[in-house]
């Protein structure tokens, strides 16, 4: 695979504070980065940085064999770039915008009308082809903004919440459509939704105070959680005490957490030491001690939990 974006000890200080603090990291062709981290943390400057929006402190970005400080306009040629808030020329209808975005992009001819056809199929925006897009919902307003940044066909996508503001079938298509583009092309979205990097993203980097502090597959990443390998339960409440008998001592697990008592059936979670598999002695124990559960499965490691993990304070891998 290629590398097609090739980010070098970015950088990016306002007077004393340090927001992108020497982030590094290669994309290949075919891979869709997710961009992790809570607000502040930097994810948007290093994306604008990247695309050239942003002049960075020190350090580059080299995109497809161009480097984004020297050949600013070569490198917005080959990327595809949704700002975060998606800011679109308000007073324009979406038809004026789309055509536009093709005029500055240098797409002529019939070349242009199959350019936006294919934009406006794709993302939808037929019912909103001849309305101001001062006056779209924001999903729309979603929706406009990327059928600019795939227009031209990029090479590489930097995509900054492409989902913010849609609603779910919109969020599926979207994701069905990054997938499909993701094919061929480089994708970096950034997200605050851990269900979107399950969805759609083939690697995780988590950013925190300007630092990148995780590189990794999602599922590397689920894999960190106490949650990994952990064997749920569900069953009545007044079998809590007997479940909780049952599987005091037993090797391989670390603790049993109780959740939801509020609900009809009570939920419970056998936490293993160290992501051992230890659902064939649990579900072997509760025979033998014959406590019956309506419910058994093994769950597979929750990323908010690594989120937090991750994120807070100073406990970073
Ligand atoms: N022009 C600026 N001057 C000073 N500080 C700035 C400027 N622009 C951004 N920052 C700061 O840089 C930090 C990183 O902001 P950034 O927008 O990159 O975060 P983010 O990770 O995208 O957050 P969010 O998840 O909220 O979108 C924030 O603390 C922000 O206040
Ligand atoms: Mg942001």
């Amino acid at each position: 695979m290629a590398t097609m974006l090739d980010i070098r000890n970015l950088t990016k200080k306002y007077g004393p504070f340090t927001v992108v603090d020497d982030i590094s990291f290669s994309v290949e062709s075919g891979e869709v980065l997710g961009f992790l981290g809570p607000n502040g943390a930097g994810k948007s400057t290093t994306m604008k940085m990247i695309t050239g929006f942003l002049p960075p402190t020190s350090g580059t970005a080299i995109v497809c064999d161009s480097d984004v400080i020297q050949n600013p306009l070569t490198v917005k040629t080959r990327i595809g770039y949704l700002p975060e808030g998606a800011p679109l020329y308000e007073d324009m209808t979406t038809a004026a915008l789309l055509s536009f975005v093709a005029e500055t992009r240098g797409i002529r001819g019939s070349d242009r009308r199959q350019a936006i056809d294919g934009a406006v199929d794709k993302l939808e925006l037929d019912e909103v082809y001849n309305q101001r897009v001062g006056t779209l919902s924001k999903g729309f307003k979603r929706r406009v903004g990327l059928a600019q940044a795939i227009m031209h066909d990029p090479d590489i996508l930097i995509l900054d919440e492409p989902t913010d503001g849609l609603d779910p079938n919109q969020k599926h298509q979207v994701r069905e459509l990054i997938r499909q583009m993701s094919e061929e092309k480089a994708v970096v979205i950034s997200t605050h939704l851990l269900e979107e990097v399950d969805a759609v993203c083939t690697r995780a980097i988590v950013i925190s105070r300007g630092r990148k502090v995780a590189d990794a597959t999602p599922a590397d990443l689920e894999r960190r959680s106490a949650y990994w390998n952990a064997v749920s339960v569900r069953l009545p409440h007044e079998r809590i005490a007997a479940l909780q008998g049952a599987l005091d001592g037993l090797e391989g697990v670390e603790r049993i957490e109780i959740d939801d008592k509020r609900s009809a059936s009570a939920h419970v979670i056998v936490i293993p030491s160290q992501g051992a598999a230890v659902v064939d002695a649990v579900n072997q124990r509760l025979k033998e001690r014959e406590v019956a559960v309506d419910q058994l499965y093994v769950e597979r490691g929750r990323l908010d939990d690594v989120f937090r993990q991750i994120t807070i304070g100073e406990n970073v891998q």
